[in-house]
């Protein structure tokens, strides 16, 4: 087992594609880091440069005490899982599982052992004397895994492993993923562009927008304070609601005005995030999430109100999505453009939302025992102790403790406290 560092790594593909841009990670020993983001955002590259199949043009890779850039794939002791993982079609399970090993001229006798060990801990015992075809899709999958896993290495990388698999199977095997983590402790980096799949693997999920790094932090921590637009973006489904909205008043008593509605800006948000006082008479775009709303009727109390008409509800059984129109445009910022477009490849429920006559629909998720009907007049309370804001022009989340250190590695201008 090993640390890995990248420090500073890019890849620019003949014909000048930048697709990693300046990426540092310290992956600790141990720990799982998933890699997330758009499709083309960079995430494959940076996996295959890890593991050698693609040249490093520029930084550094270090993989335990060793720097790897010049190492070929075999001499870096890690193991590839992809998304397309290929079975020797007239091999056993137990044949395909041993292969690698025997190649590698270990001895018989470990080799069974380790394979015995994968396959129990995979739960493929019964299957090690069929062959690929009578396997399903799950159970050739964890064959897969089980080649990574015998031989022992310093590293798992896995891209998109899961993706191929139905929905229902995706989520027993993270299941068994995570279990497997935990069992073995071997660093893991995993790529996916599912934002569910990263939040349910990850010690830490690092996202990644046109070759950059945006943020890397705990799955909680992302979802609680994205640095920027895009990163509120694209963790949390349904999405967060963004609008553009001017902060009046003072810090003692300060509001949030868009779409003809004034909410109150409790004082512990200003002392959360201390620019945010330099913000007072000015422009910022507001942004809430849907698990922020609560019908009137199961809100508590001290949660401010407003009025909407609900367009279309999904009654989820556990809970109700509410879409509603707000009376504003939908934001339009270079961080929210790419998220929109993405969206449709995702689990379908964030496919990008039409618009009604321009107006932004904005989404709750509220109690199963809701009366909301669609077309209907509903009461919403809002945690207005959760109001996320963030700058208008660069996108960074107003006093983030990470804002200024982003705005450098992405190369927008640095927040300035404006008291
Ligand atoms: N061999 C190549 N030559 C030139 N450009 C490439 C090559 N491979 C990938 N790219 C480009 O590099 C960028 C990053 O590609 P990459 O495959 O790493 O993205 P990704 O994040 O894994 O996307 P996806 O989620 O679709 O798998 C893309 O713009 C892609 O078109
Ligand atoms: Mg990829």
């Amino acid at each position: 087992m090993a640390e890995i560092v990248l420090d500073g790594i890019d890849k620019v593909y003949a014909g000048g594609v930048k697709a990693v841009d300046g990426l540092s990670l310290h992956i600790a020993d141990g720990e799982f880091m998933v890699l997330v983001g758009p499709s083309g955002c960079g995430k494959s590259t940076a996996l295959r440069m890890i593991a050698g199949l693609e040249d490093i043009s520029g930084g550094t890779l270090r993989i335990g005490d060793r720097v790897v850039n010049d190492l070929a794939p075999k001499d870096r002791d890690i193991a590839m899982v992809f998304q397309n993982y290929a079975l020797y079609p007239h091999m056993t399970v137990e044949q395909n599982l041993a292969f690698g090993l025997k190649l590698r001229g270990t001895p018989k006798n470990e080799i069974k052992q380790r394979v015995d060990e994968a396959a129990k801990m995979l739960g493929l015992d019964p299957y090690l004397k069929r062959k690929p075809a009578a396997l399903s899709g799950g159970q050739r999958q964890r064959v897969a895994m089980g080649r990574a896993i015998v031989r022992e290495p310093q590293a798992f990388l896995m891209d998109e492993p899961l993706s191929n698999l139905d929905a229902k199977l995706r989520v027993s095997m993270r299941a068994s993923l995570s279990q497997l983590h935990d069992r073995l402790g071997v660093t893991t980096i995993y790529v996916t562009h599912d934002q569910i799949e990263a939040m349910t693997l990850g010690d830490r999920v690092a996202v990644l927008r046109d070759g950059k790094l945006q943020q890397v932090d705990t799955p909680q921590r992302l979802f609680d304070s994205p640095v920027n637009l895009f990163v509120a973006g694209f963790i949390g489904s349904p999405s967060m609601n963004f609008a553009n909205a001017r902060l009046t008043g003072e810090t003692s008593e300060a509001f949030v005005e868009f779409a003809g509605l004034r909410l109150p800006v409790p004082a512990d948000v200003f002392e959360a995030k201390p620019d945010l006082a330099g913000y007072l008479g000015r422009e910022l775009i507001v942004g809430i999430r849907p698990s922020d709303f609560e019908d009137a009727e199961h809100a508590k109390p001290e949660w401010t109100r407003i009025p909407v008409k609900a367009g279309v509800t999904e009654e989820l059984g556990s809970e109700i999505n509410v879409i509603f129109p707000i009376d504003a445009a939908p934001v339009v910022h270079k961080d929210t453009a790419d998220l929109a477009s993405d969206a449709t490849d995702g689990e379908g429920e964030d496919a990008a939302l039409p618009l009604l006559e321009d107006k932004a629909l904005w989404t709750a998720r509220v109690n199963a025992r809701s009366r909301v009907r669609p077309g209907q007049e509903l009461e919403l309370g809002i945690d207005t102790h959760r109001l996320h804001f963030f700058d208008a022009g660069t996108g960074l989340a107003v006093g983030h403790p990470d804002a200024a250190e982003t705005a450098r590695r992405l190369g927008v201008p640095e927040p300035v406290a404006k008291a």
